[in-house]
């Protein structure tokens, strides 16, 4: 047995894993080096991290000045409380540099640990806010099928994908989901104008549950899972859609955010600002965990007005000092590196060479992406989109391809996903693109 699967059984003897399946942990793999864009398992086999960690390790591995971020934190101060009547200076400092970055209308933020906190915290942000302003029937989240907004209760209410659901049901009540503006599948109403139907789901989902009891409308300006982009103009109508009926917008940008998809902050390709955006993994390029939420001075001047309830909201780790210094180093590179602009580079030399290599595919039924996200949809039958019969495991079988060719990604069904990092080579990213092409014909010879 090798060294590699050795290790995974006895891991498998105490952990319980995220998304834990034994059968597939036992054919995973012990990661035990990064070096760049390369993550080594424990058999020493080197692969391509084409998916960045899960998006997140945009910097790549090895990068010493976020180390030592940490060390010099650790060494000066390892933790602070950040509850009202406490603060420390890398909370502070990172505050001030996430309003000059974020969009103009935002210049507040509170921290969490990840993702699905922030989802949470969004959530709750709000809630707290529709009730301060005297009109607490305002509770409903809508968002859109297929997003994926973490796991934590309430995030796992407002994510789209049916999967996540079952085992956890009853879901909260109080959350309403749109059809996915997948413009491969997503089906125009009859007599809809096909530029603005998809967006107009949510006023008809608003109007549906009565504008009343509806708070929030969040959404990931690019869905990570599937690659998802909006058509021109979905969110200027959905802008305009939540001011007339007085929503709140969130940005989901844990992916996006941080330079992603070739701007700093994913909105900016449609000149839209949310009302409230959350972010992530790329904020420390996954070195240590970090999330928040940047709130809108709109709704941030509620929180400080005389008679407003408390903000009964806190996580031990908001605000952690070292995480904190981490994020304001990795910022640091990511300015300094130019490397939203790189994103837009290398992600139109991504998609250019995946359409090359595969477009004319008959198994490949779409290709899409923006900036470093991008995903391949195999299908079993290109004029009727058929999917294949899962039970054929098409998606998976193409994945093992690619980690037999050294090539590490994720998927869910038959879809390929690919984030690579921020920093890739131009080798790398057309490495990925042959390794890729070579995985699906592999599957489905032509
Ligand atoms: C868009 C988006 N939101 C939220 C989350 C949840 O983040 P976490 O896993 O840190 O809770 C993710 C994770 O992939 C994500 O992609």
């Amino acid at each position: 047995m090798s060294l590699n699967a050795e290790l995974m059984q006895r891991d498998q003897r105490h952990l319980v894993h995220s998304l834990h399946n034994p059968t597939a942990h036992l054919a995973g793999h012990m990661w035990v080096k990064g070096e760049g864009t390369d993550v080594i398992d424990a058999d020493g086999k080197r692969y391509i991290d084409a998916m960045s960690g899960l998006w997140n390790v945009t910097l790549g591995h090895g990068r010493h000045e976020l180390v030592d971020a940490a060390a010099k934190q650790m060494g000066e101060l390892a933790y602070a409380s950040g509850y009202c009547g406490n603060s420390n200076l890398q909370a502070m400092a990172l505050g001030e540099r996430l309003a000059e970055l974020a969009y103009p209308n935002i210049s507040h933020f509170f921290f969490t640990s990840g993702g699905g906190e922030s989802t949470d915290s969004t959530i709750k942000t709000a809630r707290h806010y529709f009730k301060a302003i005297g009109k607490p029937g305002k509770v409903k989240t809508i968002s859109v099928m297929g997003g994926y907004h973490g796991t934590t209760l309430a995030a796992m209410c407002a994510t789209g994908m049916p999967a996540y659901w079952p085992s956890f049901e009853p879901r909260m009540p109080g959350f309403v989901h749109i059809p996915n503006h997948d413009r491969y599948r997503y089906v125009v109403p009859p007599g809809a104008d096909p530029a603005t139907a998809a967006a107009d789901e949510l006023e008809r989902a608003i109007l549906a549950e009565g504008p009343d009891t509806v708070a929030l409308f969040i959404a990931e300006p690019v869905m990570g899972g599937g690659a998802y982009v909006p058509p021109a103009g979905y969110f200027q109508r959905i802008r305009e859609i939540c001011d007339r009926h007085d929503v709140l917008f969130a940005a989901d940008e844990v992916i996006t955010g941080f330079g992603r998809t070739g701007h700093r902050f994913a909105l900016d390709h449609w000149g839209v600002t949310p009302d409230l955006m959350q972010f992530a993994k790329g904020i420390t390029s996954g070195y240590v965990p970090l999330g928040g939420v940047g709130l809108s001075d709109k709704v941030a001047a509620v929180f400080d007005r005389p008679g407003t309830d408390a903000w009964m909201h806190s996580y031990t780790y908001s605000g952690h000092p070292v995480a904190c210094a981490v994020a304001l180093a990795a910022i640091d590179i990511l300015e300094r590196e130019g490397l939203a602009a790189r994103a837009r580079v290398l992600g139109e030399r991504l998609l250019s060479g995946l359409c090359d290599a595969l477009g004319s595919h008959p198994n490949v039924g779409d290709i899409r992406g923006l900036g470093l996200i991008a995903a391949i949809e195999i299908v079993e039958d290109r004029s009727s989109k058929a999917s294949f019969d899962p039970a054929r495991k098409i998606g998976p079988q193409v994945l093992a391809q690619g980690r037999a060719r050294g090539l590490m990604t994720r998927g869910r069904g038959d879809q390929i996903y690919l984030g690579p990092p921020l920093v890739s080579s131009e080798t790398t990213i057309d490495r990925i693109v042959v390794t890729v092409a070579e995985a699906v014909e592999a599957v489905l010879p032509r």
